[in-house]
């Protein structure tokens, strides 16, 4: 059986990670159009690249909880085609998988980049990077280049989206985890899923305005209700 998982920032909410919509959301005061856009980063580069500073030294003091690894058992254990796809830019379901399964391969795409990688604007070869970037950060890649996150900003194409098509194609149950549905594509792979004639599930705090598109709703927090859900697969 072939099963895709699509995640969002509910999932890492527990291990200490703001969502971006909550009233204390991620945006932290800012406009979304000031530090998440191509015209945000060429108005104030330093205002950008601060506020993604600040979120990747926020990483070292958070873990992976419980949701991320009933995830990470669940892809050591399945049998058929497996892809957890996540609009998370933190490296919580890398680090679960690395300490439940790190022998087992393992299909992850972060379709809106990583926090921990930057990548340089004239070549765009991507880096990990730990540290934080200047404002005019030069490239070590490319002269005259220079490194920006590795974040995927409104108006710019998500990653992998061929990849993710063609497994949303042939996929059999559509798991999608602690995302509100505001954000598209990813907002519309439930109804790529759907066409496929997959069974589809929201696992969320609440119903999300989408949830009439799912077979099923599963609802509570993550690190409850999903090791649960996912051991009866
Ligand atoms: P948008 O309307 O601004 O632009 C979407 C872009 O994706 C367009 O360029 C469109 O051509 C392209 N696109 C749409 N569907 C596609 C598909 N199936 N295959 C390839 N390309 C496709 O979109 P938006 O939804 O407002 O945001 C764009 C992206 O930026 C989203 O993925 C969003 O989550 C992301 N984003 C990330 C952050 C962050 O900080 N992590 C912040 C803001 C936005
Ligand atoms: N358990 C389960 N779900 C939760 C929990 C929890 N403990 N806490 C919050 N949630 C749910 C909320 O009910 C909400 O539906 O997680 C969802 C978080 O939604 P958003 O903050 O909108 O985050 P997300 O869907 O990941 O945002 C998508 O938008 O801003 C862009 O690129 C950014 O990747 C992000 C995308």
């Amino acid at each position: 059986m072939n099963l895709v998982v699509l995640t969002g920032a509910g999932v890492s909410a527990e291990s200490g990670v703001p969502t971006f919509r909550a009233s204390d959301g991620l945006w932290e005061g800012h406009r979304i159009e000031a530090v998440a856009t191509p015209e945000g980063f060429a108005a104030d580069p330093a205002l950008v690249q601060d506020f993604y500073n600040q979120r990747r030294r926020r990483l070292g003091d958070v873990q992976p909880n419980a949701a991320h690894r009933a995830l990470a058992d669940l892809a050591a254990r399945w049998d058929g085609g497996f892809l957890l796809v996540t609009q998370n830019v933190d490296d919580l379901h890398d680090r679960a998988h690395a300490e439940v399964a790190p022998a087992k391969r393992f299909e992850l795409i972060h379709m809106h980049g990583e926090l921990l990688k930057a990548r340089c604007t004239a070549s765009g070869v991507v880096s990990d990077w730990p540290g934080d970037l200047l404002a005019d950060h030069p490239s070590p890649h490319h002269p005259g280049g220079r490194m920006r996150p590795h974040i995927v900003w409104f108006g710019e194409i998500p990653l992998e989206m061929e990849r993710i098509e063609a497994a949303l194609e042939r996929c059999d149950l559509f798991l999608s985890i602690g995302t509100s549905g505001a954000v598209y594509p990813a907002a519309g792979f439930v109804q790529s899923a759907r066409m496929a004639g997959a069974r589809t599930v929201e696992i969320n705090l609440e119903p999300t305005p989408g949830a009439r598109l799912f077979d099923e709703g599963v609802y509570g927090p993550a690190t409850q209700v999903l090791p649960p859900f996912l051991a009866s697969l």
